[in-house]
């Protein structure tokens, strides 16, 4: 209650006193760790002047991308006064007044989702000269930094790390598709769009740029082309198919394996065999060879369990049909031990096959319903379960199949 009052003054003095007063550009002196804290329980993002951003951001200096600007924009560091870092994400296209609102309902939206998995929106600027969103600032960077430090050693992270940086993943995802108001679909989980704070938390970021999705709408049809990014968008997002939640499950998956091996998917450098990572962690599994991959992605003894468990559930979330992806709170806890996780099929037949795809649609479907069976007979609770009414209204969908 009390922090509710006060988040509420804070945010007056932020909106109405000063951030809002373009005769004044000076951001609030006082951002202390405490009122750090009390932004975190804001229900309302702050509206920024495209003046005081390029004073946080010394006139957009210091660019936070590898190479290029990302998809939706470039990313900057910002520091407001009294040391409080931001990075802030200046969007491509034009400020039409047209979308403004559409602009401040989708950033409202953003603003208020909160969870410790996902990146904290603090505010925003919608002027005619910046469209701009203002994110908490994450110390380590971004995954894919961790994973593939280019030439560092990268094996000195703690397997500990990796697998609740997996775990934590996983219920940020699983927080956008089953628990906020309105689900959010992310369709572009990677390394690069997961950042970590300095004790290595795995924050989402991201997510809600792409069009939302209403929960009513449990499907999406893509006409304006694909999405997401090469190796970690699922086959129906590149294909005239419909689009659901679970196109986010396949690119964790895709993301799962890399943690599992620390390398990217795709390495051209290594022999055909190992060149495709996901396919050769298949054959393992397939082959009962799981010691290899232990010893492959210098996996200790101890986390053998914990390791078996995240390839299983990587070549369950890249299933080529998305009804045969588990929903992400069974992710989380098939990950954490709590699920008992069902053997999987060979995600990748549909490559080797050639059978075409309408025979194989119709054969993973008959597969699917008949591993449903199979999995409500072996777990004590199955990908079917629903435990949320919305989950049981797309059980319904699911079961018509
Ligand atoms: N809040 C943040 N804190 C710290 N670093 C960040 C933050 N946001 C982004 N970055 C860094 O900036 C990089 C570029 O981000 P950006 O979103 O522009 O590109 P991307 O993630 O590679 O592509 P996409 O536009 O598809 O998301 C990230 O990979 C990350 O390293
Ligand atoms: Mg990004």
């Amino acid at each position: 209650m009390i922090l509710t009052r006060l988040s509420v003054a804070v945010q007056r003095f932020f909106n109405g006193k000063k951030l809002s007063s373009a005769s004044n550009p000076q951001l609030p002196k006082c951002i202390t760790p405490a009122v750090h804290k009390l932004l975190d329980e804001l229900e309302k993002p702050i509206r920024f002047s495209s003046l005081q951003l390029k004073i946080a951001t010394q006139n957009f200096s210091s660019f936070l991308g590898a190479a290029g600007a990302g998809a939706y924009g470039a990313v900057y560091k910002g520091e407001l006064p009294g040391g409080f870092m931001v990075a802030v994400k200046v969007l491509n296209g034009s400020s039409d007044k047209k979308i403004e609102d559409q602009f401040l309902a989708e950033v409202s939206t953003i603003g208020r989702t909160h969870h410790i998995n996902l990146v904290l929106l603090y505010g925003f600027c919608f002027e005619k000269d910046l469209r701009a969103l203002v994110y908490e600032f994450l110390e380590k960077s971004s995954l894919d930094r961790l994973l593939f430090n280019g030439g560092g050693d990268n094996s000195t992270i703690e397997w500990e790390s990796l697998h609740n940086i997996a775990v934590g993943t996983a219920r940020g995802i699983a927080y956008l598709h089953e628990e906020c108001q309105q689900r959010i679909i992310h369709y572009d989980i990677k390394p690069e769009n997961i950042l970590l704070n300095s004790e290595l938390c795995p924050k989402v970021s991201d997510f809600g740029l792409a069009k939302l999705c209403n929960r009513e709408k449990t499907h999406m049809t893509l006409t304006e082309g694909g999405r997401g990014t090469p190796g970690y968008a699922a086959p129906e997002m590149w294909m005239p198919f419909p689009v659901s939640h679970k196109c986010d499950v396949y690119s964790f998956g895709m993301l799962l394996f890399e943690i599992l091996g620390r390398r990217r998917n795709m390495d051209e450098n290594l022999p055909e065999s190992q060149e495709w990572f996901p396919k050769w962690v298949w054959k393992k599994f397939e082959k009962g060879e799981f010691s290899d991959l232990m010893v492959v992605c210098r996996i200790e003894d101890k986390d053998r369990d914990k390791a078996e468990r995240m390839a299983m559930v990587a070549l369950w979330s890249v299933q080529y049909l998305p009804e045969l992806r588990p929903w992400m709170s069974h992710v989380v806890k098939m990950l954490e031990g709590g699920l008992n996780i069902p053997r999987p099929r060979n995600p990748f037949q549909h490559l080797t096959s050639g059978s075409p795809r309408s025979d194989l649609v119709a054969r993973f479907i008959e597969e699917a319903c008949s591993l449903k069976r199979e999995i409500a007979r072996t777990t004590s609770e199955s990908f079917a379960t629903c435990p949320t009414p919305t989950m049981q209204k797309y059980e319904i969908e699911i079961a018509t199949l």
